[in-house]
């Protein structure tokens, strides 16, 4: 769940939300920014400290229609257990959703702000550090589509995110016309080849068989 971004969104949207975090400070952020939502929002969420290795411990399987990992993979040492576990708790026709750093094109990064000795390197690796300092691993677009076929969540859709967005600051304020340029740009490069292979994330959307 992290702070709880995408959760509220989803609640804001007028979904039932289930929020799973193992870290208790990111929960306790995550309480902070749902509890300045109004009641009608707050009620639809739901808080669980845990891990996501673990979803038995805690959902019955079959009992969501739609589980999204988003930015969570990356700090994962073995994502196959894990996909298969989020795979179980999904009912059938459900949506897995999967947010993943390209391992395809790790050099991208690197390489487009000039630091051509770390893009060099990229090309030997499915790890990178990401911005908060951590090496963590990227997952390649082959791999994920056998393992969701092997959980019975087979590859329905994918896309790529940041294709030209990647080396901005989260925070860097556009006015908003150019603003709804660049995310009708990225959304249109993220769904055509070749560029949403080369994005920096992929979007993965698996369905439940
Ligand atoms: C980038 S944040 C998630 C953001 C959120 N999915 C969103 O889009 O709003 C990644 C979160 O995954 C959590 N995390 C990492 N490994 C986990 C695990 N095994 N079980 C549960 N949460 C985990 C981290 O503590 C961190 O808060």
């Amino acid at each position: 769940m992290g702070r709880g971004a995408q959760a509220l969104r989803l609640a804001r949207a007028g979904h039932s939300v289930t929020g799973l975090e193992s870290d208790a400070g990111m929960l306790t952020a995550a309480r902070e920014s749902l509890a300045s939502e109004p009641e009608g929002i707050r009620e639809r969420v739901r808080l669980v400290e845990g891990d996501c290795r673990e979803t038995g411990v805690h959902f019955l399987p079959g009992s969501f229609d739609v589980v999204l990992c988003h930015g969570v993979l990356m700090y994962v040492e073995e994502p196959d257990p894990m996909l298969a576990g989020l795979a179980r708790v999904l009912a059938p026709g459900g949506l897995l959703s999967l947010l993943v750093r390209n391992a395809d094109a790790l050099a991208m990064r690197p390489g487009l702000a000039g630091d051509f000795g770390a893009a060099l390197a990229a090309f030997d690796t499915a790890t990178y550090t990401d911005r908060l300092g951590l090496t963590v691993r990227a997952d390649r677009l082959d791999a994920l589509r056998a393992t969701l076929a092997g959980i019975a969540a087979p590859l329905h859709a994918w896309y790529g995110v940041r294709v030209f967005t990647d080396n901005v600051d989260d925070d860097v304020e556009l006015p908003a016309d150019e603003r709804e340029r660049v995310l009708a740009l990225e959304d249109r490069a993220g769904r055509t080849d070749p560029y949403r292979g080369v994005a920096a994330l992929l979007h993965l959307c698996g369905v439940r068989g």
